[in-house]
């Protein structure tokens, strides 16, 4: 098992000390379950490699960003990454500090960036000289100070898949390291602009700590070449992107990337700051879905379960590989069959070509390694209600999301009066 909080306990799957079985019992399926001890011990893993340098993790919310989830790291004094006014609202809902709140993402409006400024967030990572001048007239207009970063885009490749990988010109992402100096010169003369820091964010699911190598070091050497020019850099932030286990993708650590940086951050002055997202939650959350129907043909044996790809789209946009088990595993014959949804879609799939017992209707099975970019992509494809999203600490399962309503699902809508 993956995670020491999902584990078997008398041949039943748990989730700490609750069965996956009574929890689809109690808060029917398709659901998505966290274990908080699972959170708190990755978002550990990070406080502790770090401890010798100033630093702040900063949760990068848009992997999961349910408020028992975000609310769980909140109260361990962790800072949040936000990509929208939506998660600026959760952030501080959830208990953020707003000096523990970034802001990143190539296209946010100046009503957003408005709201970031009059909260008080600790830095808005900007990503081209258009927004920047946004950031200005924002912050001028409202009379108050706008601290930001450059997002640099390092000329680095790094990530598990073409649409996650964010550190080349090709990306849309930040701007080109050689294209800063101007924007921080300029922005110095602005009376409401402040120049706090400098970030990269080179990809996703990168699984060796070398790419952050070469980001660091264009990073460095940036800072470096700003102080040159009077231009003081208070906070080096790396960005998210270390990568977890899905299926033998042996990821480095937090440790490794501790080894890393520390010996080149160490004694600069500089607070470092990280963005992580699937390496806290991903591992520390299961999709729990149950056998409706089975079927085969032509030496084809499908199961189709609770659960699709409107509930987590990784498997049909990505390819991405996610481990199934069974929440009472079955002893006997092993055929190998596709996991699939009730989605009109051939790519609606969670798993393929797996080599299990065949499951029997009704039962039980646990998506894996499913706490990232699982009910945050989510959506209501088909006319499918939104999962529930279940917190469990201990014997305790707490609901953090209720079930969609078929009510939920016509929200806002309406027909026209000529057409009724
Ligand atoms: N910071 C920024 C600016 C980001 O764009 C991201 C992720 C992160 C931090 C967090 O990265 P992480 O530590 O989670 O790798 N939907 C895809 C992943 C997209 C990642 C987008 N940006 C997936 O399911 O694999």
């Amino acid at each position: 098992m993956k995670s020491s909080f999902i584990h078997y306990k008398q041949g039943r799957l748990h989730i700490e000390d609750v069965s996956a079985e009574t929890l689809a019992e109690r808060f029917d399926t398709p659901l998505y379950v966290y274990s908080r001890g699972a959170i708190e011990a990755a978002f550990t893993s990070y406080q502790k490699a770090f401890t010798e340098i100033p630093h702040l993790i900063c949760y990068s919310l848009k992997a999961n960003s349910n408020l028992g989830v975000a609310a769980t790291l909140a109260r361990l004094g962790c800072g949040a990454d936000i990509v929208s006014g939506g998660e600026l609202r959760r952030a501080l809902l959830a208990g953020f500090s707003a000096g523990h709140i970034i802001f990143s993402g190539v296209g946010k409006t100046k009503d957003e960036l408005a709201l970031a400024i009059q909260k008080n967030i600790r830095m808005i990572n900007v990503e081209s000289e258009e927004e920047l001048r946004a950031l200005n007239e924002v912050a001028t207009s409202l009379k108050r100070p706008a601290p930001f970063s450059l997002r640099v885009n390092p000329d680095v490749r790094a990530g598990g898949h073409p649409h996650i990988s964010t550190g080349t010109p090709k990306n849309k992402f930040g701007v080109y390291h050689k294209d800063i100096f101007p924007l921080y010169q300029w922005a110095r003369k602005q009376p409401y602009l402040r120049p706090v820091g400098i970030q990269a964010h080179i990809g996703s699911q990168i699984t060796k700590v070398a790419p952050y190598k070469r980001a660091l070091a264009v990073l460095l050497d940036l800072v470096q070449r700003l102080e040159t020019i009077g231009c003081g850099i208070e906070i080096l932030d790396l960005g998210g992107g270390l990568g977890v286990d899905y299926h033998g993708d042996n990821p480095q650590t937090p440790d490794d990337l501790a080894k890393l940086i520390l010996p080149q951050v160490k004694g600069r002055g500089l607070q470092l700051f990280l963005e992580p997202g699937r390496s806290i939650i991903a591992q520390a959350g299961v999709l729990v879905t149950k056998v409706l129907y089975r079927k085969g043909a032509g030496g084809k044996q499908f199961v189709i379960v609770d659960a699709a790809m409107n509930d987590l789209a990784r498997p049909a946009l990505y390819d991405a590989y996610h481990e199934v088990i069974e929440a009472r595993p079955r002893t006997g014959k092993k055929v190998k069959l596709d996991i699939v949804g009730p989605v009109c879609e051939s790519g609606d799939y969670l798993a393929r070509e797996r080599t299990m017992p065949l499951p029997k209707q009704g039962d039980v099975l646990a998506v894996l390694t499913a706490g990232a970019y699982g009910f945050s992509m989510s959506s209501q494809y088909n006319s499918r209600r939104r999962a529930a999203e279940v917190l469990v600490h201990g014997k305790t399962a707490d609901l953090v999301r209720e079930r969609e309503s078929y009510d939920d699902l016509l929200k806002g809508e309406s027909i026209p009066e000529s057409l009724r």
